[in-house]
């Protein structure tokens, strides 16, 4: 879909403005462009009347149009952003376009069988973003109301319904034990990290990698990017992944370079990876919420988070900032757990720098940064330090069913080997 085509008036424009555009051929205001050619664009018959209320009382025909909106709203509006290098490859196959559509309908529909929720809620809710129950559920119902304009009540009942259906709350432990004998495992390319890791990368857990610079996570993180993308017999999901980079680290010629050594199709491999890039923390903890609309409908398996604290280091500063700092953390955190726990099939995959102490006479003087908060709420660490040459050791230094032991593993121009 073309955006509209902004013709200067006069000198400069300020807020308000008017914009005439030549494919409506009608004038936008300078603030609204984007909004009011979409409507436009999508509702090419639809009276002015309709492209006034700025889009938040749209009549949608029937549901086919609904999704089709849904979809050129996700495509054009999305906060996550795919690199410029990838973006020839995005979409390029029709048979996905369709997988994806088929997805997202079926979650749609799963949503319009809430209680309670007619066309009008549907809208709502399909336009802030919350096509899916999963969305629904496990947004704070505060966010829901902000985002979607829909009541407290509303909100409080669809979050209910929603949990209901997926089935959140207290369970057996034969529950949790049956929900953990799903848990599936993506390779390293190490077999001997694999094997600390007790088979690979796991699933339903947060994994955290901290280390010096240079140790690797970057490396790890753009291989398990790669990986979760094999077969199930050769170590992978068959699914694919979102990068969250912190740090403007990504190197697609990476991802390539691994592709190309496991004999993949690098193309199809750079196309199954969705990348965002936070530019502060804020940013990064929209990313992780936007995350939650998006792992089923593109079938997301693994999220990495490339590093966790980066921002907040830098962001915070000072002792009296340590608290806010921690909490907000704490919360970003929680945000990343509770993924875990409701999608069984996904992987999630952080970085942590590490900062010295000095104040230890004895063991290790580095530590992973943000302290207690991070450690308690990933549940493997691995800490990552420099051997000889290509040569990384890493050591499983919390794990709640995993014994403590170390790998030995290389970094190599195809990526993460023994
Ligand atoms: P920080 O982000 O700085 O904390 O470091 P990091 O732990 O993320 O390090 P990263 O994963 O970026 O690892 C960098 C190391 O990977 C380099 O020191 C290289 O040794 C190795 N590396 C990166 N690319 C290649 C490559 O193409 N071939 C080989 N053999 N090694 C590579
Ligand atoms: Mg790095």
């Amino acid at each position: 879909m073309a955006k509209a085509e902004e013709i200067e008036n006069g000198n400069g424009f300020k807020m308000g403005d008017p914009y005439y555009c030549k494919e409506c051929k009608r004038n936008h205001t300078k603030g609204k462009i984007y909004k009011e050619h979409l409507n436009f664009a999508l509702f090419e018959d639809a009276n002015d009347d309709d492209i006034e209320d700025e889009g938040n009382e749209l009549n949608y025909d029937d549901e086919a149009e609904l999704v089709k909106a849904f979809h050129e709203i996700d495509d054009e509006e999305s906060t996550i952003e795919i690199e410029n290098q990838l973006e020839d490859s995005i979409y390029s196959e029709d048979e996905d376009i369709s997988d994806n559509r088929d997805s997202i309908q079926d979650c749609i529909n799963a949503v319009k069988k809430l209680p309670g929720v007619g066309e009008a809620t549907l809208n709502k809710l399909i336009k802030a973003g919350f096509s899916s129950l999963e969305s629904i559920a496990f947004t704070p119902p505060k966010i829901i109301q902000q985002e979607s304009g829909l009541g407290e009540k509303t909100t409080e009942k669809l979050i209910k319904s929603s949990m209901e259906i997926l089935n959140i709350g207290f369970k057996s432990a034969e529950d949790v034990w049956e929900h953990r004998k799903n848990i599936a495992r993506i390779t390293t390319g190490s077999q001997e990290l694999d094997d600390s890791l007790g088979g690979g990368v796991e699933t339903g857990s947060v994994i955290e990698f901290f280390g010096e610079f240079r140790t690797g996570k970057t490396q790890i993180m753009h291989q398990l990017c790669v990986n979760v993308q094999l077969p199930k017999e050769n170590g992978g999901l068959e699914g694919n992944a979102l990068y969250i980079d912190t740090e403007g680290t990504f190197r697609p010629e990476r991802i390539i370079q691994m592709a190309e050594g496991l004999d993949m199709d690098h193309k199809k491999v750079l196309k199954n990876i969705i990348f965002g890039r936070a530019y502060n923390s804020d940013h990064q903890i929209l990313l992780v919420k936007e995350a939650a609309n998006i792992i089923k409908e593109r079938n997301i398996k693994l999220i990495v988070v490339d590093s966790l604290i980066g921002h907040f280091r830098s962001e915070y500063i000072g002792r009296g900032t340590l608290a806010t700092r921690q909490q907000t953390i704490n919360s970003h955190l929680h945000d990343l757990l509770r993924l875990c726990d409701i999608y069984v099939d996904l992987s999630i995959v952080v970085t942590n720098q590490v900062q010295s102490k000095p104040d230890t006479f004895y063991g290790n003087p580095l530590r992973a940064a943000g302290g207690n908060i991070v450690a308690h709420g990933s549940t493997i660490r691995v800490y990552l330090r420099k051997g000889k040459g290509e040569q990384r050791i890493a050591k499983i230094v919390d794990a709640p069913n995993l014994p403590e032991g170390e790998a030995i593993f290389s970094i190599t121009e195809n990526g993460i080997t023994d």
